[in-house]
């Protein structure tokens, strides 16, 4: 890929890189990794699959059992880091957003979109992370009631080039996106 020398530039490769995530199987932002804090204060960090994406008002999606930590932990404190590494175009994404459950009338009309066999991702009894006597104690009860749908609204977007020159860029929502560069 030829050097990026614009700000605009390297926002619009973020951008259309996250898109790829949604409609790509092999793109990386299918894949991003979701880091929230837990009751200690510990960073916690997990693969989650991206769902959706609006690039004009910069949200991402992202689907979990309720009761699953991350659900709790950003009803605490809804305060996120998502990043992914997209080799293909040597780029690493790095974000911070405001993450809130939506509203349960969208998470009940979203639910019917997701596939019988999907559906028991949602509302393992008992919950996900719950030490078990054995690896098969447990068994699903998908329902609703246990589907989250988690919205990030991204606030910054910090991207980290690695072309022929390495550019590294930090873009703010507060700043209307304008970016500015960091030394890489
Ligand atoms: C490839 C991959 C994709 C995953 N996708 C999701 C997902 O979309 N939603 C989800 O809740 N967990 C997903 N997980 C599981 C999470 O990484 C994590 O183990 C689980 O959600 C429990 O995390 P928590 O206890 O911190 O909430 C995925 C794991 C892998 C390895």
């Amino acid at each position: 890929m030829s050097d990026i020398t614009t700000l605009a530039e390297l926002l619009e490769l973020v951008r259309t890189r996250i898109e790829a995530g949604l409609h790509d199987r092999d793109a990386a932002a299918r894949l991003p990794v979701l880091a929230t804090r837990d009751a200690e204060g510990w960073p916690s960090a997990r693969s989650m699959v991206l769902r959706d994406f609006d690039p004009g008002e910069w949200t991402l999606d992202i689907h979990s059992d309720a009761d699953a930590a991350k659900v709790l932990q950003l009803t605490d404190a809804p305060r996120a880091a998502i990043q992914f590494w997209d080799a293909e175009v040597a780029l690493q994404v790095r974000m911070r957003a405001h993450v809130v459950r939506l509203p349960h009338e969208e998470e009940k009309a979203l639910w019917e979109e997701v596939p019988d066999d999907a559906r028991a991702r949602y509302g393992a009894v008992p919950p996900p992370g719950t030490p078990i006597a054995a690896h098969d104690a447990w068994h699903p009860n998908p329902r609703p009631a246990r589907f989250a749908v988690l919205r990030a609204r991204v606030l910054r977007v910090e991207a980290l080039h690695l072309g022929e020159t390495h550019r590294r860029a930090r873009f703010e929502r507060e700043e209307g996106w304008q970016g500015s560069w960091l030394v890489p």
